[in-house]
């Protein structure tokens, strides 16, 4: 047999699929799993959205479109942009409506990067972004944060790991898996780092409706000089329960827009012409359903943290934002890993080792509440019993 590609041999697959794959094996074997692994919402896709996506289909919105995106979403992306988050971005030349929010990233980092080009992260990290950067020929550097400063960042620790060869900063807040809300302070720091070596940043803010308490969410292209040098990166799948509906958008200035569509027209023509009808009734419709289902996330989200805590050798710090849980857990010296095989083989709960996200994260196990709060309850209950063993 010829030789595969000595690149995408080298990559990972990815975790978070394994964990579920994992679960889903036990599952088929009679075995009752609480699968907390993944990243996906337990509601349905609100009814008014869904209903728009299927009277496209009806009404025969079932072809190739623009490229770019329809007009109606690109430009309701712009009203979004300018209404949440303070930025004025050109629908015909700054928007591009994507296949998903990992899609608006890849094509994204495909335009900004040659070959072994560098691009800083922030560690812990969500899995696909070391992966996405080295598809598309670049290298991930990554800027550990350290847990015990509750994964604050520093303009030093960026600066650090800066080389001739860096291009850009990849950020996601809110984090996944830590749950960090960046603040305006943090957000400074980097900005700081970008101008300063003028690099390109690109802001990952898929969870940004979902913060808690005091948090706020802003968009680092508000930022002083940023707007030039920013790729805004979201999507629809948390915010409104749309994962499968693989839909997903990024602005960026004009001349970088250019660029990052002859990769989508390349890779993926459009996306799916009656999901885009749907997004955009999502972002124009009442904003009602996403603040309900925040508001259930952040019931769970306390409610379990408390019962984690509550746990001997257990350290759950309040999520910020997103929805995933991040507990720091001392357990017979256990890494992630170990924890993370230990809980799915003994108590039959499925969560994401913290190293999957790097290696600063060696106590730390993911779990989402992105799931009912009774599998919550009693995956807690069923952790509570393993760890007293
Ligand atoms: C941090 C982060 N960014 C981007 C995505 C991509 O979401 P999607 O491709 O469903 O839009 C995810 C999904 O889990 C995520 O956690």
């Amino acid at each position: 047999m010829p030789d595969f590609s000595r690149k995408i041999g080298a990559l990972a697959g990815s975790s978070t699929v394994a964990i579920s794959d994992r679960a889903r094996q036990l599952q088929q074997q009679g075995v009752n799993v609480v699968n907390l692994g993944g990243g996906d919402p337990d509601f349905d896709t609100p009814a008014h959205i869904a209903d728009a996506g299927v009277k496209a289909i009806r009404s025969g919105q079932t072809h190739y479109v623009a490229s770019q995106g329809i007009p109606a979403l690109r430009q309701a992306v712009a009203e979004k942009l300018l209404r949440e988050n303070g930025l004025s971005y050109d629908p015909a030349k700054e928007i591009i409506a994507t296949a998903s929010g990992k899609l608006a990233l890849y094509i994204a980092l495909e335009s900004l990067l040659d070959p072994d080009d560098e691009v800083l992260y922030l560690e812990p990290a969500w899995v696909s972004y070391r992966p996405l950067i080295t598809l598309v020929g670049g290298r991930p550097v990554a800027v550990p944060l350290s847990p015990s400063e509750n994964f604050a960042v520093r303009a030093e620790q960026l600066e650090k790991k800066v080389t001739p060869r860096t291009k850009a900063i990849l950020i996601n807040s809110p984090n996944n898996p830590t749950g960090r809300v960046l603040t305006e302070q943090e957000l400074q720091a980097i900005r700081d780092v970008a101008v300063k070596h003028d690099l390109w940043v690109v802001g990952d803010e898929i969870y940004e409706h979902l913060v808690y308490d005091e948090h706020r969410h802003v968009s680092i292209a508000t930022l002083p000089d940023m707007r030039e040098r920013t790729v805004v990166v979201n999507g629809m799948s948390k915010a409104y329960a749309m994962t499968g509906w693989r839909l997903g958008y990024l602005a960026a200035p004009a001349a970088l827009t250019e660029q990052i569509l002859k990769v989508q027209q390349h890779v993926v023509t459009c996306a799916t012409s009656f999901g885009q009808v749907a997004a955009a009734a999502a972002l124009q419709g009442s904003q009602d359903c996403v603040e309900t289902m925040r508001q259930e996330y952040d019931r769970r989200r306390r409610r379990i943290s408390e019962a984690l805590n509550a746990i001997p050798g257990v350290r759950c710090p309040l999520p910020e934002g997103a929805f995933y849980l991040f507990p720091e857990i001392d357990y017979k010296g256990y890494d992630s890993w170990q924890l993370a095989e230990y809980l799915i083989s003994e108590a039959h709960v499925a969560v994401t080792p913290g190293q999957a996200f790097g290696e600063s994260a060696r106590k730390n196990i993911r779990l989402t509440y992105a799931t009912s709060m009774e599998n919550l309850t009693e995956a807690v209950e069923r952790i509570k019993r393993a760890l007293a063993l």
